[in-house]
């Protein structure tokens, strides 16, 4: 007890203790094992670089384009290459190699959805949740490929009960229980503009998450990568529980990462213009790094190369496929130095009255970590184009961009694309937009191919302001 209060009272933490006495002995043990878990050194040296000042974003090095494999092969050499890819990446899945991860730790403030996000229901007919649909797809891919492949979730406190009770109520989607794995992410503490620490109660901080970066240390702290090692795992295939459009697994972008011997993979998008909001891929000092959208200066996300395009043209959907040993090698010691991002949120806390203040404005910094920046430590790391309508539809907003809305219309355009490839005729409204509603189980329908085999020589028949569901 006095190393903590001597170690708060050190570094100007000391209101963190005003209510100690009031508390009765659970409410203090229970405080005292959270004040436990701050890093108080590093909290220290935050403060200084994170919270009282902004840090430092200028990029230093020389930046240029990195090298992408592009969507369809450029030529026959290529062609081949990639054929060989998806042979092996369908290997890797057949043998078990590979298992899937969904970070599902964030607060998801902007959708301002109670409950864990991956429960928010997306689907355009049928209202499946977000984890309905990762659950279904990868049902299927399990049956399509051959393998076990194993669904690992990270949550964080604020969410994990409620996440495993979730899972629980739906029978883990007929994924089999012992095939579903969750695991808890680091947090930190909220800290006030003015470099105080925010107090929840009286008895409790305010925590939050520290970012998707926190994937890697928990992989290890929480035993999962023991049990990826056990498993014979070899691959993790990374996404985010707000995009359901993602290829869960995708054997092109595992194999491709597999052959190029690569720890960390990513896909890339093509930008829709210099200032989208995704993170650049850039080679600094010849290492393949993500400059987030907030720290590339206006002149690299304006430059264009002699054709007209864009220099720096690939946007991060992160997406990625992380080598085991990697973040085995990355996390080795139990200790992982990725940098730092400052985020500026409304946070509620009580004052030193006790009395709960909701702010109206953003009032105290939440620190966190990127997983993107462990790939600049990667060796050989390969990114592979990807088809933004194909794989990208995030639900961040309520309304407007990035919304349920627009993740709706993706999903009915994505489907109605895989239908009219194969000769599948939709109806549509003079200015060329559908004229029904259309939602393909991902339980049946994994890819394009799974809709060519069931509907290439049996086309249906579909009607305007139609709603139809295909299982
Ligand atoms: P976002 O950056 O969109 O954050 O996370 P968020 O917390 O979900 O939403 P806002 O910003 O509060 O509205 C992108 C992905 O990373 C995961 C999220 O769950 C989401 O899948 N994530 C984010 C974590 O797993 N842990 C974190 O600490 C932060």
């Amino acid at each position: 007890m006095s190393e903590i209060v001597d170690g708060l009272n050190g570094c100007g933490q000391g209101h963190l203790l005003r209510f100690m006495n009031e508390l009765d002995a659970e409410g203090k043990r229970r405080y005292l094992a959270q004040l436990e878990t701050l890093d108080l050194e590093l909290l220290a040296s935050l403060l200084e670089t994170h919270v009282l000042r902004k840090p430092e974003t200028v990029v230093a090095g020389k930046v240029e384009p990195p090298f992408s494999f592009p969507l369809e092969p450029v030529d026959n050499t290529m062609a081949t290459f990639y054929g060989e890819a998806v042979e092996r990446g369908r290997r890797l899945l057949a043998a078990g190699k590979v298992c899937a991860l969904t970070v599902a730790g964030g607060q998801g403030s902007r959708l301002g959805f109670e409950g864990p996000k991956g429960a928010y229901p997306v689907t355009p007919v049928k209202k499946k949740t977000l984890f309905q649909y990762f659950a279904e797809s990868l049902k299927r891919a399990r049956s399509k490929f051959g393998g076990p492949i194993a669904w690992y979730i990270m949550t964080s406190s604020s969410n994990d009960a409620a996440t495993r009770a979730f899972f629980e109520e739906c029978g883990f989607f007929g994924l089999g229980a012992d095939t579903v794995f969750f695991f808890s992410q680091g947090e930190m503490p909220a800290i006030g503009f003015d470099g105080r620490i925010l107090m929840r109660s009286r008895d409790s901080l305010v925590m939050a998450p520290n970012g998707h970066g926190g994937t890697l240390l928990a992989l290890r702290k929480s035993g999962a990568l023991d049990r990826m090692a056990s498993d014979g795992v070899e691959h993790i295939s990374y996404f985010q529980v707000d995009n359901p459009l993602v290829s869960v697994v995708s054997p092109l972008f595992i194999g491709l990462h597999d052959l190029n011997k690569s720890e960390m993979s990513s896909r890339a998008l093509i930008k829709t213009g210099p200032f989208e909001k995704l993170g650049n891929f850039c080679l600094v000092d010849g290492k393949l790094t993500i400059i987030e959208y907030s720290d590339i200066s206006k002149e690299l996300a304006e430059a264009r190369g002699g054709d007209g395009e864009l220099l720096f043209k690939l946007g991060s959907p992160a997406i990625h496929v992380l080598a085991r040993g990697f973040v085995e090698r990355l996390t080795r010691d139990g200790q992982l130095n990725l940098p730092w991002h400052r985020a500026e949120k409304k946070v509620p806390f009580i004052d030193d009255s006790g009395r709960l203040v909701e702010p109206t404005e953003p009032n105290a910094v939440k620190l966190e970590t990127f997983i993107f920046d462990a790939i600049p430590m990667a060796e050989n790391p390969v990114v592979l184009e990807a088809r933004r309508e194909e794989e990208f539809a995030p639900v961040k907003n309520k309304t407007g961009v990035d919304s349920a809305e627009s993740c709706r219309s993706m999903m009915i355009a994505r489907d109605i694309a895989w239908l009219e490839a194969v000769g599948v005729r939709v109806p549509k409204r003079a200015d060329g937009t559908p004229d029904c509603v259309v939602e393909l189980s991902p339980a049946s329908f994994f890819d394009a191919e799974d809709v060519e085999a069931r509907f290439g020589s049996d086309a249906p028949s579909m009607e305007s302001r139609g709603e139809y569901y295909f299982e």
